[in-house]
């Protein structure tokens, strides 16, 4: 019966991949299951490598340019606008982390649902829609309501990674788009950037990510900008005694203080990693080690007093290659957080609302 399948769909492809591509969306997770160990073509979706319903070839047949045309955008849009890359990584986040990795965030307001877009830590601060909205537009081209936004989010997630000089990784596929939004999700699941180590630990537990997950993600931050809203408090006044935060490296301290006036100035940008803001290198650690992380978030990695997030900042801050392995093994546990598959939710057509 798979073999079957499996026959029909390649003489499919074969035939006309475009075809393939609209007409049976659904069969796409059909074919690869049964191979792997505890895969099932049951309806179990598994693939034997803990993911399931998720598979690096999902849309090899469906939509084997998929990933070509994200890359072909995102070269163009990184190009021409480096901190672009960091904007759409942090996307992936952002929608991993309420709901699940469905393009939640993605969602305009509607009449049954707030928009994510408006939460705390979402309002005026989440950026890249475009792009997705560009790269959508291109697939919906070349193979019509067949790879569902939150895949291109992933995708795109990656993509910015590799571009950027981060590491690359296989990447499973699959994920179908929700119908729904959660504001007050995304406002209680996302970290606040002055958060305590265990508000982090027990924010990353939630989603079932672990405290090496938490450190190597963090990473993230070695490209990009937060706004001086975000820092503001560790200048002036961290613990409520208007004392700027300890930790905090007393020159880098009075840099940032220029572009983060004490009254005002909310919106102007600094960078995530001063010392290199559009490379994807191992320099977040390094600067964590002096003093010199932008968020309290960052700092507390290694001022928290947890052994373990300690330890891994500075053996991230030694090695560079260990922090690219592990990123790119804590992004497919990222991108793994509760997907929706088979016939759970819809392929959207639109990234911004449901069909
Ligand atoms: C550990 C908890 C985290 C906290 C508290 C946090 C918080 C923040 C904040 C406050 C900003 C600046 C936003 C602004 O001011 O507009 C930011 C930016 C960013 N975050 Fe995080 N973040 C965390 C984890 C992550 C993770 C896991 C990723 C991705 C894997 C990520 C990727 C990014 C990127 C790339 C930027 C720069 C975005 C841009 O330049 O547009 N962050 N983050
Ligand atoms: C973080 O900032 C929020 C909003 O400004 C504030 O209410 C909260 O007390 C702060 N938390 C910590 C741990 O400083």
């Amino acid at each position: 019966m798979a073999s079957l399948l499996y026959t029909t769909l390649a003489l499919m492809a074969f035939l006309s991949s475009s075809i393939v591509c609209s007409a049976f969306p659904e069969f796409s997770f059909g074919w690869g299951g049964g191979t792997g160990a505890g895969g099932g073509g049951d309806g179990s979706f598994g693939n034997g490598q803990g993911y399931p319903g998720l598979l690096p070839e999902f849309y090899d047949f469906s939509c084997p340019q998929a990933n070509d045309i994200v890359m072909s955008v995102l070269e163009k849009v990184i190009a021409k606008e480096p901190r672009m890359a960091a904007s759409i990584l942090r996307l992936h986040f952002h929608d991993c982390f309420v709901q699940g990795c469905d393009a939640s965030v993605l969602l305009d307001d509607n009449v049954m649902f707030a928009s994510e877009k408006n939460s705390v830590p979402n309002s005026n601060s989440i950026r890249g829609f475009e792009v997705i909205d560009e790269i959508k537009a291109k697939l919906e081209e070349a193979c019509p309501q067949t790879v569902s936004c939150a895949d291109v989010l992933a995708l795109a997630a990656r993509g910015s990674t590799v571009l950027s000089g981060g590491p690359n990784w296989e990447l499973p596929l699959g994920r179908r788009d929700a119908t729904q939004a959660s504001l007050s999700v995304s406002n209680n699941n996302l970290p606040p950037p002055n958060s305590t180590i265990q508000n982090l630990i027990t924010l990353f537990r939630r989603q079932g990510l672990d405290v090496v997950d938490l450190v190597s993600l963090s990473g993230a931050h070695t490209i990009g900008m937060a706004r001086c809203g975000a820092f503001k408090q560790r200048l002036y006044n961290q613990d409520g005694n208007d004392q700027p935060d300890s930790t905090l490296e007393i020159t880098y301290s009075n840099g940032l203080k220029t572009v983060c006036p004490k009254n005002g100035g909310d919106n102007n940008i600094s960078p995530l990693d001063f010392a290199s803001p559009a490379r994807f290198d191992n320099t977040y650690f390094k600067l964590i080690m002096f003093g010199k992380g932008l968020l309290t978030s960052d700092q507390v990695l290694l001022a928290g007093n947890v052994e373990e997030t300690m330890f891994l900042v500075k053996a991230y801050a030694e090695d560079y290659s260990l922090f690219f392995d592990q990123f790119a093994r804590s992004m497919v546990k990222m991108g793994n957080i509760n997907p929706l598959t088979g016939y759970q939710g819809e392929v959207r057509k639109n990234c911004r609302m449901p069909n």
